[in-house]
């Protein structure tokens, strides 16, 4: 039987009779983390069926291509070797070269922590202004709010991502230039944003520091001659973000500075280290066992054969609140495609919409559209707590992450309901059933540390590349993001303009 005549028939069978006769329990470890597929819609003959067609695909193959430096990014010519940002030791120059790229980061961080790098007046830096946009903004920002806790004193740390002007705005408000240092990380150089952002902050050093402008300026890049033209001449501290790191896999990167400066020097350690130990399981531990091989098939399984379009992101952690936007780009940008790297359509769907945010928060929002509406969406729980300081608490964000869980997958049935409420009016009994069946995965460790932040992120990092390889994409380009951008440049001023009647009566109307 074929993988979508398994859905087809799974998909009308009530869910608690899928998971009664299902496969139990089905979880596994991975550097600390408990990952819970029990609830999904797969039964042991699915399950079967789907474990031989990945195996036709050959994921361990492709972990080993990875890890070998070869061209896995073949419209760009590239490897990806963003692992070796986070490894003890490499084998090949090109993976060393990547390896130490970001000691000149930790080597910065000690040089202003010691005093041996200050602003130009020889005084501390009391403020670091980071500017990027999306793989050059969201890992950073993720870390730094969700270890917020360990910030060094003395120091305060800002980011600025848009281009809306009350961005960089709100960023320097407040921040004497003579005692800020702003950070610049776009891989390009070329990105429209940063751009302006890093000019409009280069305007506001000049005026106070005048010549010494530069040296309030570290800009980490690829692409090392536009940021050398960039300072015009001056002294400023280029760092390097290898050309073969992808800008949504270089949170390990030279790119993240900022939280190596700002952040006790642990985190960033213990965040490398965590990823490290996560790629030696993903690469040694068998198909059965292995936390990326597994969560791909089921990101397959979803999205290809049952049909859900989304999934929610629902994280039961104050250290994790912006992991779902993080997330939104790794999975969205890396795998939300069509064509395959040969040019022919894959067929079918790819990775689903990625929504989501921070429990218990989002109980009060759209979880009652998750329980009750028409539409099914798989959710992932990931529960890991940011501190055990108080006992309730903690028992609190477990009983609900394990509460909302159970009731997605369970329900609750009219029978259930005028059993135990024989009270209640019949259009109310009605109103409150939970249809059910929507199926979730349950990740959870007991405390979240810098070293289960990297070990994490590496986890989905791998599976969203072995995703992409069971849909048949390249998940290291992005072509879809250019034609907006090419297109913001025609309706400018002095541009070509549009043909589009609509674009060219909205800017008749914002032009006044
Ligand atoms: O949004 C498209 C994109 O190219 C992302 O892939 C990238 O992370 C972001 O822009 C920023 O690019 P850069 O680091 O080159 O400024």
């Amino acid at each position: 039987m074929d993988l979508m005549t398994h859905a087809d028939r799974l998909r009308p069978v009530p869910f608690r009779e899928i998971l009664k006769a299902g496969r139990t329990i089905s979880e596994f470890d991975a550097c600390g983390w408990d990952i819970n597929v029990s609830r999904q819609y797969l039964d042991e003959a699915a399950e079967r069926a789907l474990t031989e067609a990945v195996a036709e695909k050959d994921l361990p193959g492709a972990i080993d291509r990875l890890f070998s430096g070869e061209t896995v990014n073949p419209s760009e010519g590239r490897a990806a070797l963003h692992w070796a940002l986070r490894a003890y030791e490499t084998d090949f120059a090109d993976a060393d070269r990547v390896r130490t790229s970001s000691e000149a980061a930790e080597a910065l961080a000690s040089d202003i922590a010691n005093g041996r790098k200050t602003a130009a007046n020889g005084k501390p830096f009391k403020a670091i202004v980071h500017i990027g946009i999306g793989g050059s903004d969201f890992g950073p920002r993720l870390i730094a709010d969700a270890f917020h806790d360990s910030r060094l004193p003395g120091v305060e740390l800002r980011f600025c991502a848009n281009l809306d002007p009350l961005d960089l705005e709100l960023a320097l408000d407040g921040l004497n230039p003579a005692e800020t240092l702003v950070v610049g990380v776009s891989k390009s150089f070329g990105t429209e944003e940063t751009l302006y952002n890093l000019s409009r902050a280069r305007d506001w050093l000049r005026k106070d520091v005048s010549a010494d402008w530069a040296k309030h300026f570290v800009l980490v890049t690829a692409n090392p001659e536009r940021a050398t033209a960039w300072l015009e001449g001056a002294d400023g501290l280029i760092l390097d973000l290898p050309e073969s790191v992808g800008g949504r896999f270089s949170i390990w990167s030279a790119g993240s500075v900022a939280c190596s400066i700002t952040l006790s020097s642990d985190v960033m350690k213990g965040f490398r280290d965590g990823a490290a130990d996560m790629d030696a399981h993903v690469q040694n531990a068998p198909a059965h066992e292995n936390a990326a091989i597994q969560l791909a098939m089921l990101d397959y399984w979803n999205a290809s054969f049952m049909g859900f379009g989304a999934r929610a992101l629902l994280a039961y952690s104050r250290r994790l609140r912006l992991l779902p936007a993080y997330l939104q780009q790794l999975e969205m940008e890396s795998n939300g495609k069509s064509v395959g790297p040969d040019g022919v359509g894959v067929g079918g769907s790819t990775t689903p919409l990625l929504w989501g945010g921070e429990g218990t928060i989002g109980q009060h929002s759209y979880h009652q559209w998750l329980h009750q509406s028409p539409s099914i969406v798989p959710a992932e729980f990931i529960l890991a707590p940011g501190a055990r300081s108080d006992d309730d608490g903690v028992t609190g964000l477990t009983a609900h992450a394990l509460a909302q869980a159970e009731v997605l997958a369970n329900g609750r049935t009219l029978e259930e309901i005028q059993q135990e409420e024989p009270e209640l009016p019949a259009e109310i009994a009605a109103q409150k059933v939970h249809a059910g069946g929507r199926p979730s995965t349950f990740i959870s460790t007991p405390v979240l540390t810098p070293q289960k932040l990297g070990s994490l992120i590496a986890l989905y990092e791998h599976r969203t590349y072995l995703a992409g390889v069971l849909w048949g994409l390249n998940s290291f380009d992005q072509w879809g993001v250019e034609r907006g951008k090419t297109m913001a440049g025609r309706l400018k001023p002095g541009g070509e303009g549009s043909n589009d009647p609509v674009t060219n009566h909205l800017i008749d109307m914002l032009r006044g």
